[in-house]
């Protein structure tokens, strides 16, 4: 192995490359790397830390919150409030945004995050994650609000999730390509194990959740018909199917080998665009897929040009290998 980079030498080598990772960014990044190291510790007890389990609440989204959920949103916000850097977050696992406390320093930028992604595996002890994405507050009024999260996710300054699997990964965006960082638990820190990440524009895997089969829309019927009918079929080839239930595992799996990876509408709750949260999933997946060479659509737009309309807005998700994506893309458009 060469010489080791961690974390911090790699945000200050790409400053001063690029210039695109200011003070207040360079902390924030940092600060959730190290929040992510302390969820990584509370995992990994399990049952020994007493966290596995209900927490016995609900969430603004009527999702019953599990004691890590919990756990995960209070590290993050107790480890961002203090630096500085923050004008604001807002999470999965709070109704409304979390201001700066008046006691610390406001900065100038926007965090939100879902604490702990894939719920549903951590008593079962498979791959959960923390998903983060960072926007700018635009600086042209005092005060935040609910309004200054509303904007575009390709307005992001950075992205990234933190996978607790057989190993912590960090895997970050700040709109220059895709690192990842593996956490050397001997040492306590971050080091970075692939640069330059690349998704292969075709595949012969995707994930979908096939128990929703009989409310899909028709455009992703007919594209996973398609697969299912593999060489005999029109596809002319075999395709594999995975499906872990944390969109992070998913996605990290798509970010390594390829694949696609679907949330879509369909027809159980009409009204619901879909199931996956916009701000705090979509939008950071699109970002770090998309710089990875990936697409991301919600079957009719680029996910990162949606304008949001409220903070917990839900959206239909199609994301990873670039021709597949545009292919169940054009399916929309046909039908
Ligand atoms: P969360 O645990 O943050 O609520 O997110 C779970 C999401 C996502 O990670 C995953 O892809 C999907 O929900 C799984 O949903 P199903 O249980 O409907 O398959
Ligand atoms: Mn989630
Ligand atoms: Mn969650």
């Amino acid at each position: 192995m060469g010489k080791r980079v961690s974390l911090t030498q790699y945000l200050v080598e790409q400053q001063r490359m690029h210039g695109h990772i200011p003070a207040q960014l360079r902390l924030l990044i940092e600060v959730v790397a190290r929040a992510c190291k302390r969820i990584a510790i509370s995992v990994n007890k399990g049952a020994l830390g007493d966290v596995l389990g209900s927490a016995g609440t609900e969430n603004v989204q009527g999702e019953v919150q599990k004691k890590l959920d919990v756990i995960c949103n209070e590290v993050l916000i107790e480890a961002n409030e203090w630096g500085g850097h923050l004008a604001a977050m807002a999470s999965e696992e709070m109704d409304g945004i979390y201001l700066v406390p008046n006691r610390f320093p406001q900065g100038e930028y926007l965090l939100m995050f879902d604490p702990l992604d894939g719920s549903s595996n951590i008593d079962v002890n498979v791959s959960i994650g923390t998903i983060f994405s960072v926007l700018k507050k635009d600086d042209a009024h005092a005060g935040v609000s609910e309004q200054d999260f509303l904007q575009p996710g390709s307005k992001q300054a950075a992205a990234g999730y933190c996978i607790y699997g057989p190993q912590t990964t960090l895997v970050l965006t700040v709109g220059d390509g895709v690192a990842m960082f593996t956490l050397d638990r001997e040492q306590g820190s971050w080091v970075l194990t692939q640069d330059g990440v690349t998704i292969p524009e075709d595949t012969r895997e995707f994930a979908i959740n096939m128990s929703n089969m009989r409310h899909w829309a028709p455009p992703v019927k007919r594209y996973i018909d398609e697969c299912l009918a593999g060489k005999d079929g029109p596809r002319g080839k075999d395709f594999n199917m995975r499906w872990i239930a944390s969109m992070v595992a998913d996605v990290h799996r798509i970010l390594t080998r390829g694949g696609i990876f679907m949330y879509p509408w369909d027809k159980r709750e009409p009204d619901k665009p879909g199931k996956l949260r916009l701000m705090y999933e979509a939008n950071p997946m699109s970002f770090i897929v998309e710089q990875a060479g990936g697409a991301a659509t919600n079957g009719h737009q680029r996910i990162l040009d949606i304008q949001p309309t409220k903070l917990h807005e839900r959206v239909s998700v199609i994301l990873g290998s670039k021709n597949e994506v545009e292919r169940v893309t054009a399916y929309h458009r046909d039908s």
